[in-house]
């Protein structure tokens, strides 16, 4: 037994000096310290020993134990140290390398007109209508009958405006008009006000017509409110927008809920008023709509016209982008192409 003890004992060594890594080491501790090794097996085999070798074998198996596994845990930290050191000298990192590029979102070029334009009225003393006098599924009521469009009026035509199938009453709101309605309804004038959203019209998709779109509402009920007021209000709006004189014209409308109405056009800015396509041929751009508050609206809503009078106006904000940056097709704001969205 004694021999059998030297015997592995010296196989255990030689092959402990021949390791010389952290994995060849861990091979030399399974096979001669693990519960499965022979080394240990001679243990088990300790009880078929005579009662007076027993703690003879036994003491000396224990000594060539620890005396084997002293060794091995020596190797181990002083491999372990070495492959360490290795290890981080080969992973050594470069901070002054060049990151990965990760571009940064911005902000929509429609928000961004919506945002310039709201902070050019705010500036002209005109407060942002509150969301609940804005919504975009609304009643008929608000999107036209409040607004002076009775139920037979070709005007809710003109707008192809989208019915609610199984709600009566219920459409997608046409315009940004309904802010009127209902703000007029709950604020008692002086009011002020302006309110972009979204608008929805069932319209042939074209490089000019989107069935969504957005605009941007204004309101202003006062005494003494007039059309030279409106006049001034709007040319120092263009003039901040496209932050020069631009040729622009008004036209004389209708619109239902205004009397007089007019219409304002801008140069086209792809053709210099040459006529292109995008301008249909004509050299202009129409930007809003606008006009004296009808008293019918007035006195619908409450508001005595004989006290007060009031301007409105309605732009379509996907148009004055297009003419300040040039774009010829309302899609490219839709599509999320990033070629396009990038260059804003
Ligand atoms: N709501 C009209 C449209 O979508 C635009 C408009 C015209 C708004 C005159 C107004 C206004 O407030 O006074 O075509």
């Amino acid at each position: 037994m004694e021999n059998k003890i030297q015997e592995i004992k010296k196989e255990a060594l030689t092959e402990l000096e021949n390791a010389n890594d952290l994995k060849s080491l861990e091979a030399v501790k399974n096979k001669y310290l693990s519960r499965n090794s022979e080394f240990n097996n001679l243990k088990k085999g300790m009880k078929d020993l005579a009662p007076e070798q027993k703690p003879v074998i036994g003491a000396l198996i224990n000594k060539v134990w620890n005396e084997l596994e002293n060794l091995i845990n020596e190797k181990n930290d002083i491999f372990y140290k070495k492959e360490l050191k290795e290890k981080l000298l080969k992973e050594k990192i470069d901070i002054t390398l060049n990151g990965n590029y990760i571009p940064m979102g911005h902000v929509h070029p429609l928000t961004q007109t919506v945002n310039e334009i709201t902070e050019i009225f705010q500036n002209l003393g005109f407060s942002l209508a509150k969301p609940k006098n804005s919504p975009e599924v609304e009643l008929e009521k608000y999107n036209f009958d409040l607004l002076n469009v009775p139920k037979e009026h070709p005007a809710r035509d003109v707008q192809d405006t989208f019915y609610c199938d199984n709600l009566e009453n219920v459409v997608l709101r046409s315009q940004t008009s309904n802010a009127q309605a209902r703000t007029m309804m709950n604020t008692k004038p002086p009011i002020k006000i302006i309110s972009p959203g979204r608008v929805y019209r069932n319209e042939n998709v074209s490089a000019r017509k989107n069935n969504l779109f957005h605009q941007i509402e204004g309101l202003y009920v006062d005494k003494n409110v007039t059309m030279a007021q409106l006049k001034g209000v709007l040319n120092e709006f263009i003039r901040l927008y496209f932050g020069q004189a631009r040729p622009t014209r008004y036209r004389s409308s209708f619109f239902p809920f205004t009397e007089p109405s007019v219409e304002i056009d801008v140069q086209c800015i792809m053709c210099q008023g040459k006529g292109c396509s995008v301008c249909s041929g004509t050299g202009w751009l129409e930007i809003l709509g606008a006009g004296m508050v009808d008293p019918n609206v007035l006195e619908a809503v409450g508001i005595d016209s004989s006290v007060y009078s009031g301007f409105a106006f309605g732009m379509g904000v996907e148009r004055l982008a297009m003419l300040k940056y040039a774009i010829d097709d309302i899609r490219l704001f839709f599509n999320n192409d990033e070629r396009f969205l990038k260059q804003f």
